[in-house]
């Protein structure tokens, strides 16, 4: 049976970066499997980055995480909706992989290097991160998995998890792949700053429950295409980050007119950026109402969340269980 498993960490806001990278995948093969496609808020990985976590906020963080994946769409009653330290055998698992996997390669990944470059004491959780990341997957058999390009590193090593433990103890599990957003592979931030990210900041996101107007204070002053200096200077929206996102939110008339506006300089940038006020709020509009209402009912959040834990760990028990007689625990 073909299984879909996704995360996301309660770290901060999300942000267009996540919907347009991996919460409408979410939903999209939400429709296709229902219950079958697992969908997780990882605040066991949020809290590996002392940098990124506060305990005060996380509880409310991740509650506000499930909000936005109902509000882009995901139905907690049709997929399956939970939040990863209600279900325990994530660690149980994690734990086990950890015996599997080389320090050196967990050393080797990006996002530990530059994560762990801007901390003064390193936890070791942090660098156990993508063996967490793997349990995830895995104990649930899950073989496709939609993120955002940044995770592939991570989604190669638990191939290669994968890969040792059916070495190791026969055949148990499947090599997951990643599946992307092609049009979204890596949403760049709006201070022109690399790649949009959570845990950058507010300056780096657009946040799809972000108020319009502040989304527009930060539209309104991100860089454009460096060679236009002048009004009459023309550009290449190709190398402009609003370019960028109007592929996500406008029209292909929008885009035409626009693109063609920028190369001949027949549009401003400010004129550029209302078109893509435009798109922005026509897409975030609704996300926003169904947002809104969500957290006026927080009882029903709750009950779907309580639900979806209930179902991943129907899922997630006979395949530890498995797993623990694969290993050699000693059974009672
Ligand atoms: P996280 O919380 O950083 O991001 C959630 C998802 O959003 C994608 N994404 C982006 N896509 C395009 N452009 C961007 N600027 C951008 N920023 C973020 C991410 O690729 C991701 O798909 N390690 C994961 C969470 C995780 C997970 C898992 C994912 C834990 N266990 C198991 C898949 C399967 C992470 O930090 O995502």
């Amino acid at each position: 049976m073909p299984r879909v498993f996704s995360g996301i960490q309660p770290t901060g806001e999300p942000h267009i970066g996540n919907y347009f990278g991996a919460m409408r995948n979410y939903v999209n093969l939400g429709e296709e499997y229902g219950k079958n496609s697992l969908y997780c808020v990882v605040d066991l990985h949020a809290i590996t980055n002392p940098a990124a976590f506060d305990p005060q906020r996380l509880a409310q963080r991740t509650f506000e995480m499930a909000v936005a994946n109902f509000a882009v769409g995901l139905d907690p009653q049709k997929v399956t909706f939970f939040v990863q330290s209600h279900v325990p055998e994530h660690q149980e698992l994690s734990w086990i992989f950890t015996t599997l996997t080389p320090v050196g390669e967990l050393e080797r990944m990006t996002q530990y290097k530059d994560k762990s470059a801007q901390l003064e004491s390193v936890p070791a959780g942090l660098l156990m991160y993508p063996a967490l990341m793997a349990a995830d997957i895995l104990l649930y058999k899950a073989d496709t998995v939609p993120v955002g390009e940044d995770q592939t590193q991570h989604i190669e090593l638990t191939r290669e998890i994968a890969r040792k433990f059916n070495h190791a103890f026969g055949e148990t599990f499947p090599e997951p792949r990643a599946v992307y957003n092609r049009d979204a592979l890596r949403i760049p931030g709006v201070d022109g700053n690399g790649k949009m990210g959570k845990s950058k900041g507010e300056t780096s996101t657009i946040g799809i429950l972000e108020p319009l107007d502040s989304i527009w204070q930060k539209l309104r002053v991100a860089p454009t295409d460096p060679a236009r200096v002048r009004r009459t200077d023309p550009g290449d929206p190709e190398k402009c980050l609003i370019g960028d996102y109007h592929k996500l939110f406008s029209d292909l008339d929008t885009i035409e007119l626009v693109y063609a506006g920028c190369r001949t300089a027949g549009i401003g940038c400010i004129d550029c950026k209302k078109k893509l006020m435009e798109g922005v709020t026509a897409h975030l509009t609704p996300i926003q109402a169904r947002a809104e209402d969500f957290k006026a009912d927080p009882d029903f959040v709750r009950d779907a969340i309580a639900q979806g834990a209930r179902e991943a760990r129907a899922l997630a028990q006979p395949i530890m269980e498995e797993v623990r007689e694969k290993v050699g625990f000693l059974k009672l």
